[in-house]
């Protein structure tokens, strides 16, 4: 546990069950499999990976939505793998991927606002309740008018402002920000993303922002880390990340955005990865991306490569980083 983190993970699992597998034999998924960050106070920390590596169950786990299978899970410093959770709900928040499925199409958007505000309790009176409804409306870009309507009379767009506004009516620190965009036009994913920095600037929010696009994250977070297949690969610093990666899933990660201007050619190689990302139930020996990695040899079969700190702040676990860089 360090002190410098809002949130903390430590050697977090999480295996969910699956069937199918033969009578006695208890297979699992290992969505998560032993994944240690932090999130300093007031910063954005990017999740990214392909569909199925784990960023959701990452997200929700740490939220205690899901029960952890191992690890730690702190908030401000204190353990809260085992704690009643109920007054960590007010400081932790979520924003769902899907603002269609997410909202209850039978509430109001007032309803489905005010609800948030009375598990916690934080309303003195009904006028209260209803101000302090209008007064988050309104920090969304949403008006007293909306509060009376039904999520299916909005837009896509707008039905995030009401997951976002739900989040913020209990007055969170950390918002796990899960796709919060991807669903959205692309026309209207930078206004939404942008509203997300400006209210972290207002209010010292902290994200974890999970994404599968890293062009997405780079610009909103301060550091990055890259998952594949249930495991942690990289994490750094978002401009050492994207100019100096040294794994190389990362590396094909960004070689796989396009560049804005065609006439500036690339400085690094593109490095385009065969095949599909194995089943995290049979996930490959030693290290997981071995299956897809141009640099894999027989040690990469036989052993796990260590989560190390390869220079300050930025981690890597890669048994070739010498050959790869
Ligand atoms: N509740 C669950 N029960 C069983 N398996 C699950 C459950 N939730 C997720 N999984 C499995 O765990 C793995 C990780 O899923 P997860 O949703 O965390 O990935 P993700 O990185 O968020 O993917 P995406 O980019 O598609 O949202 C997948 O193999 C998924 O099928
Ligand atoms: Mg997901």
């Amino acid at each position: 546990m360090d002190q410098k983190y809002l949130v903390e993970v430590e050697n977090l699992k999480q295996y969910f069950p699956v069937a199918g597998g033969k009578l006695f034999e208890k297979k699992v998924v290992k969505a998560v499999d032993n994944v240690s960050f932090g999130i300093k106070k007031g910063e954005t920390l990017g999740l990214v990976g392909e569909s199925g590596c784990g960023k959701t169950t990452t997200g929700r786990t740490l939220l205690r939505l899901y029960e952890p299978t191992a690890g730690k899970i702190y908030f401000e410093g204190e353990d809260i793998t085992k704690a009643n959770m109920l007054p960590y709900r007010q400081k932790m928040q979520i924003v769902f991927q899907d603002p269609y499925a997410s909202l209850d199409p039978r509430m109001t958007v007032g309803d489905i606002i005010g609800e948030a505000i009375d598990i916690h309790h934080l309303a003195a009176s009904k006028k209260d309740r209803q101000d302090q409804i209008i007064s988050v409306l309104s920090t969304v870009g949403l008006n007293s008018e909306h509060a009376n309507r039904y999520p299916h009379e909005f837009s896509g767009g707008q039905r995030q402002r009401v997951g976002i506004a739900r989040a913020l009516a209990v007055d969170p620190q950390f918002i796990v920000c899960d796709e919060p965009v991807s669903a959205l036009d692309v026309s209207i994913q930078a206004q939404v993303v942008n509203m997300f920095e400006q209210l972290q600037e207002e209010r010292g929010l902290t994200y974890l922002f999970i994404a599968h696009d890293l062009s997405i994250v780079k610009h909103i977070s301060n550091r990055i880390g890259v998952m594949y297949l249930g495991k942690l690969v990289e994490l750094a610093d978002s401009y050492e990340l994207t100019f100096h990666s040294v794994h190389p899933y990362t590396k094909s990660l960004i070689s796989a955005i396009p560049i804005a201007d065609p006439k500036t050619s690339r400085t690094s190689q593109r490095i385009v990865l065969e095949g599909d990302v194995p089943s995290p139930v049979n996930p490959p020996s030693g290290c997981r991306f071995r299956t897809r990695c141009p640099y894999a040899d027989e040690l990469c079969a036989a052993s796990e490569p260590e989560w190390r700190e390869v220079s300050s702040g930025h981690y890597a676990a890669c048994h070739h980083l010498d050959k790869v860089n």
